[in-house]
């Protein structure tokens, strides 16, 4: 019976294996790593061919994150990697093959190649919901339900969070929406999720209370949508679609037998948390540095990284003066150092996702006209008693990783380009009561004062902050 139940669970695993999509194997040592491999099995098929296990026979697989600080990352071929390999076992005899399996099978898990220069997530999971491979194909799923009611339109989380679109859209102000829409891109680095911070955790920014999923009425439901990012009657319009595939799913990955807030919660933040892009430039350039045991970066460094075409178009698109692409490894490597140094950006937008998760007001005038001195942004949502002045008018510091994609910028989306930001900074900070200390020293009116060159060399820097294009496995319906 112990060996029955052993081996079920074998073939479920086994299951799980082969429907995962472009899925990678370990190379053996010394090997080349693989090439890539089309999709094995359609994920899609997945729940049908589930139908015959039994309850008890339920065989989830771990996601591992592997960043690029473990001695293991190099050997990873590609963004997704079964563990542990099993073809060199298969093209043995048959007995080995399957006492190999078995064996392997107590630590078979998904190892997820987190892109050079983020960190690893690991530490950011609560031990509540640690990752798993059906949780994240469930979230995917949710992720492009259109079951999310806002007044009379029905919008899945793609409808904003438009993964072609660097996971964000630039209409949701227009729309009438408070904010504009944040990116998803690395949003498991987060320490708190809103432009203001107001709830914690990435599964609170879907479902919070009981009370989110009473019946409301359109207007209601698109000011809670628009306003407050709270999607009511999502949780209950899943269960009333009685759909026996999903809920056996469900009970698969969460021994529930229908979808609870709890468990869409769980789910879906397990797919945000795998929205991961790095290896930008500035991330070669810094491992070359690392490499050659440099203390500091050097144009050397982005050198040979900016000797292609469409690199070079892209960080000198529509600059003032039409710099050339001679000026290139100067110019970023000046931009750094700006950004480190004389331009203070460094002061807020630091570590290896450029934001030091905090909250400032930046006297910003926005496209209200007037600087944020109300109690407004971070300073609403700290409890009485607990408010500070500086968090009047404040907003959380976005990272600065992947602008290019997801303009325009700002709470209220009113910078529609990275040349206008910069712009911003050098001139138009206002003087207001609550102004970040960061931000107080430069001349009486903040000016930088920052020369033409200047602020080119600072644009050139923020695109070379743009990761590489997502993994087709994240990104794909
Ligand atoms: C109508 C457009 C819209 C839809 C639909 C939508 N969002 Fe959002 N999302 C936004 C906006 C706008 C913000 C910023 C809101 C704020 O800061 O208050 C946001 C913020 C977020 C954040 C916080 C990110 C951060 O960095 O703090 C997460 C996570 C998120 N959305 C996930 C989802 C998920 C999951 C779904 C689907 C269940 C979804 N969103 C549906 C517009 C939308
Ligand atoms: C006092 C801390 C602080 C300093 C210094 C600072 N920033 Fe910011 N930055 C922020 C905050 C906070 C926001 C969001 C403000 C808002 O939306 O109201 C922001 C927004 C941005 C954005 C928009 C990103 C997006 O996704 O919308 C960019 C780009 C940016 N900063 C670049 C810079 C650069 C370049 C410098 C240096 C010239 C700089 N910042 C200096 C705190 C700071």
């Amino acid at each position: 019976m112990r060996r029955r139940h052993k081996m079920l669970g074998f073939a479920f695993s086994l299951l799980f294996l082969a429907s995962c999509e472009r899925a990678q194997q370990y190379p053996a040592a010394g090997a080349k790593p693989a090439p890539v491999e089309p999709p094995k099995a359609n994920v899609e098929e997945l729940s049908a061919r589930l139908s015959w296990i039994a309850p008890d026979e339920r065989r989830d697989l771990p996601l591992h994150f592997v960043a690029d600080t473990s001695a293991e990352w190099a050997q990873l071929p590609a963004f997704w990697t079964h563990y542990p390999p099993i073809r060199p076992y298969l093209a043995q005899g048959p007995l080995t093959d399957v006492a190999a399996l078995v064996l392997a099978n107590e630590h078979v898990a998904i190892k997820v190649k987190v892109p050079r220069g983020l960190p690893d997530p690991t530490p950011n999971f609560p031990p509540s919901n640690l990752p798993t491979y059906g949780k994240w194909r469930l979230g995917k799923e949710l992720f492009h339900n259109r079951l999310l009611r806002a007044g009379g339109e029905q919008l899945s989380c793609a409808s904003c969070h438009v993964p072609e679109a660097g996971f964000t859209n630039d209409s949701n102000r227009r729309a009438g929406g408070k904010y504009n829409t944040l990116s998803l891109v690395n949003v498991v680095y987060n320490r708190g999720q809103f432009w203001d911070g107001r709830v914690h955790t990435l599964e609170e920014t879907l479902v919070r209370t009981l009370a989110d999923e009473r019946n409301l009425t359109d207007a209601e439901s698109r000011a809670q949508a628009l306003q407050h990012h709270v999607w009511g009657g999502f949780v209950r319009e899943l269960v009333d679609l009685k759909d026996p595939d999903l809920n056996l799913r469900f009970d698969l990955v969460f021994g529930v037998p229908q979808p609870t807030q709890d468990t869409v919660a769980q789910a879906l933040a397990t797919y945000l948390r795998t929205i991961l892009s790095g290896d930008s430039l500035y991330d070669r350039a810094d491992q070359l540095r690392r490499d050659q045991k440099a203390l500091t970066l050097s144009a050397e460094h982005f050198r040979d990284l900016v000797k292609d075409d469409k690199t070079a178009e892209f960080l000198l698109d529509g600059l003032k003066g039409k710099p050339t692409r001679e000026a290139l490894p100067a110019l970023l490597v000046n931009g750094y150092v700006l950004f480190q140094g004389k331009a203070r950006c460094a002061k807020c937008h630091t570590g290896p996702l450029f934001t030091d998760h905090d909250y400032y007001n930046v006297g910003y005038a926005g496209d209200e006209g007037q600087p944020t001195d109300k109690e407004t942004g971070r300073a609403a949502q700290v409890p009485i008693g607990l408010k500070e002045a500086r968090l009047i008018g404040a907003f959380r510091t976005p990272t600065l990783r992947n602008l290019a994609r997801t303009a325009p910028y700002y709470h209220d989306g009113s910078q529609r380009a990275l040349g206008n930001v910069v712009e911003f900074y050098d001139e138009r900070v206002q003087p207001t009561r609550h102004l970040a200390k960061a931000l107080q020293d430069g001349d009486r009116e903040q000016r930088l004062r920052l020369s033409q060159y200047e602020k080119n060399a600072l644009v050139v820097f923020l695109r070379a902050l743009e990761g590489q294009a997502l993994d087709p496995m994240v990104t794909r319906k």
